[in-house]
């Protein structure tokens, strides 16, 4: 599947560029995952706010940030994060408390719980990367 055939692109704020390039970047793998939903609330000359909601075992799909970040947990959860070259990590998410990344960050992110996930990301536009 490319890039410009995946269904949930339309669902992704601009500027969300999906890894599996066509430069000879990472391919995405076969999966069969539930994409999560994201919402765009804000989009302004300074951020982009969306609010990101996953039913268990849903995930982002492959994407790299432009932009600094910052994401506010709705609820608590676990997610996992999958990481280029096969690697993995897992935190646990809590409600209302804030966590940051600077720009350049390249992931996967889906919801490793038995509940629905939700959190709120702020992408910082005067700090791209
Ligand atoms: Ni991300």
């Amino acid at each position: 599947m490319s890039a410009g055939d995946d269904p949930r692109d339309a669902a992704k704020p601009r500027g969300f560029a999906p890894s599996g390039s066509a430069d000879g970047g990472f391919r995405e793998p076969l999966r069969c995952r539930e994409p999560a939903t994201a919402t765009l609330q804000l989009d302004t000359e300074h951020v982009r706010v969306t609010r990101w909601d996953f039913n268990p075992g849903a995930e982002t799909g492959w994407h790299r940030h432009g932009w600094l970040y910052v994401v506010v947990p709705v609820t608590d959860g676990r997610r996992l994060v999958e990481l280029p070259g096969g690697g993995s990590v897992t935190a646990d998410l809590t409600a209302g408390v804030a966590y940051t990344r600077d720009a350049g960050v390249e992931h996967n992110v889906i919801n490793d719980g038995e509940r629905p996930l939700a959190f709120v990301e702020v992408e910082v536009r005067a700090h791209p990367g």
